[in-house]
């Protein structure tokens, strides 16, 4: 699959969050680094259709974002990822894949399948509301697989996890990233250096670095200190 994003932009009144941003994604992970307030939300949210670009297109193999075929193919965790704070961990993934279609039977099985995935089994009866900032953000992570999406994007998903999770959440992803597009965003550099084959770097709106990330290029901390001071 061919993720394409073109000329993509996002105004705000007097402010330009994404700029004629455009690349292209294939099956792997892509790390998506930037500053505070360098626009990552806002191409993610565009790119999961749930924000209407001011000009540009976001197309997977022709199909539009807009798209219910699209959504189908489609897996976000949004950076302020609500939850029902009454729900229990198992309830709630049910709950996402039935709103996603998903048979009863099947979405069951998906269900138990993800929640061991990300470390949740033992707990998933508990209500969200009595879990840490980690185990919230593994829900979000859980929830956003229910349709096995072959477009699966993650804004800030290692947020909270501690050391043996961001490990877990690098092996889950890095496993999904064989057969689908994985891009996630962060601040952490060496979430990049440690889970993503592809790099896209974005300041104030703009696209400023793409490609592979390998260490022959130097230290990327030291790079990212450069370009954003
Ligand atoms: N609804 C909005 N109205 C006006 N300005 C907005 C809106 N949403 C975002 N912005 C602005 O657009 C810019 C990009 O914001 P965005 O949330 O996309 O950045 P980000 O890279 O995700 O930042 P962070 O790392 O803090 O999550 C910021 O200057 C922000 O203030
Ligand atoms: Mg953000």
């Amino acid at each position: 699959m061919n993720l394409s994003v073109d000329r993509l932009s996002k105004q705000y009144k007097n402010k330009i969050a994404v700029d004629r941003i455009s690349f292209n994604l294939t099956d792997g992970v892509t790390g998506l680094l930037g500053a505070n307030g360098a626009g990552k939300t806002t191409l993610m949210r565009m790119m999961s259709g749930i924000l209407n670009p001011t000009s540009g297109s976001v197309t997977a193999d022709g199909i539009p974002v807009q798209t219910e075929e699209y959504r189908a193919l489609l897996g976000y965790l949004p950076q302020d990822f609500g939850y029902y704070p009454e729900f229990t961990a198992r309830e709630f993934v049910q709950y996402i894949a039935a709103l996603k279609g998903i048979e009863k039977k099947k979405a069951k099985n998906k269900t138990e399948e993800l929640l061991e995935t990300v470390g949740l089994s033992d707990v998933a009866n508990k209500k969200i509301k009595t879990f840490s900032g980690g185990m919230k953000q593994r829900v979000g992570i859980a929830q956003a697989l229910v349709n096995d999406p072959k477009i699966l994007i993650l804004d800030e998903p290692t947020a909270g996890l501690d050391p043996k999770e961001r490990v877990r959440f690098r092996n889950l992803i890095a496993e999904i990233g064989k057969t689908s597009i994985v891009l996630f965003s962060t601040h952490i550099v060496s979430d990049i250096e440690h889970i993503a084959g592809n790099l896209l770097m974005i300041r104030d709106g703009q696209l400023i670095y793409e490609g592979k990330w390998d260490n022959q290029k130097g230290d990327l901390e030291q790079f990212y200190m450069e370009e954003f001071g």
